[in-house]
């Protein structure tokens, strides 16, 4: 019998072969990928937000010159995504429409404020570290675009890792007032970061499809299990406590057990009632609106440049 267009789609998948923007693909393929890709854009883009917020305040010039680059590294990584859902069909000024109507999400964990200069170390190490075991899977996803946008964008990521790390390690190795500010970081960001996997994979309604797609490589409790294994010992040896009574090696699953994330608060940070969601969402209407005189000039200038040939 003749296999339908949808059989020999998931064939190439299942041969993990890429899919190109002008190959045949399921519409609902397609409105996932949109979703997820158009979802990771905007949180590169709000994700600028809580780190700018130190850029006025960085303890040093060296420091200070440091996180600028890491913020404009994320407006690139904002960038490219926003091209790879344009491949799908997606126009730009639709997203970035529903984004400031408050209708597109964007990372749970961008609406959390950056309290202390330590918190600019957590989100290093513990927020970019998270986004590191999502997104080196995805330099595999099963769209071409993406994946290869994934590339670059993991290995800026993994500069921005180190240097989170770093400022962690500076802190615990200085007096003990940064040690505790080091300290009383982690506990505030050690659950959300959790949450940035996502919800329990009996709790996600896209995981079974985006894996057998091989949009996703691994489910939401899977990297979230990784994480936990890769952060505890990091913590340890920064001579740090993960806010978690419940984490302790299991030797015979060979990975750390550990509580369970408050998902109640998950879900209203998700729905727009984290502390940050208002401003975040503020600053970036604002900006769109302060760029408006920006975007007419340019297209006035690229008028009368066309009109000139
Ligand atoms: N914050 C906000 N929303 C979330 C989060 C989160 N941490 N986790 C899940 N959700 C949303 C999903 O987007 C989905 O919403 P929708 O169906 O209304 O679009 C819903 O909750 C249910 O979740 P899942 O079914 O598990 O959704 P999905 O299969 O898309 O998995 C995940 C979520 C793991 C975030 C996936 O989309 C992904 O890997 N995205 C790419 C990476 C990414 O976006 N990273 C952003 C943070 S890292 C950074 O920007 C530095």
């Amino acid at each position: 019998a003749e296999l339908t267009q949808e059989e020999l789609f998931q064939q190439r998948i299942d041969a993990d072969q890429r899919i190109e923007p002008k190959d045949w693909m399921p519409e609902a393929y397609r409105k996932t990928l949109i979703r997820q890709i158009s979802q990771h854009a905007h949180s590169e883009i709000v994700g600028m937000l809580p780190e700018g917020n130190w850029i006025t305040r960085a303890p040093s010039l060296k420091r200070k010159s440091i996180l600028l680059a890491k913020v404009q590294d994320e407006a690139g990584h904002g960038l490219y995504l926003y091209s790879a859902a344009e491949t799908l069909g997606a126009s730009r000024d639709q997203m970035l429409a529903d984004l400031h109507a408050g209708k597109a999400k964007y990372s749970s964990i961008f609406n959390y404020p950056t309290l202390s200069w330590a918190d600019i170390g957590c989100v290093g190490w513990l927020v970019d570290g998270a986004a590191i075991l999502n997104q080196v899977p995805l330099c595999r996803t099963s769209y071409g675009p993406y994946a290869r946008a994934m590339v670059r964008v993991c290995k800026e990521e993994s500069f921005h890792q180190r240097q989170g790390f770093e400022i962690m390690q500076t802190l615990c190795e200085g007096a003990p007032e940064q040690k505790a500010m080091a300290q009383e970081a982690l506990n505030r960001w050690w659950w959300p970061t959790l949450m940035m996997f996502g919800p329990k994979d009996d709790e996600s309604p896209n995981t079974a499809r985006s894996m057998q797609w091989r949009i996703k490589r691994f489910t939401n409790d899977e990297l979230r299990q990784k994480f936990v294994d890769m952060m505890v010992p990091q913590a340890e040896f920064l001579g740090l406590t993960v806010p978690d009574a419940k984490a302790k090696w299991n030797e015979t699953k060979k990975g750390y057990d550990f509580g369970d994330v408050n998902w109640e608060e998950f879900w209203q940070v998700v729905n727009g009632n984290g502390l940050c969601n208002h401003d975040r969402l503020q600053a970036r209407v604002d900006a769109w609106e302060e760029g408006a005189w920006v975007r007419e000039a340019a297209l006035a200038h690229a008028k009368k440049r066309a009109a000139r040939v």
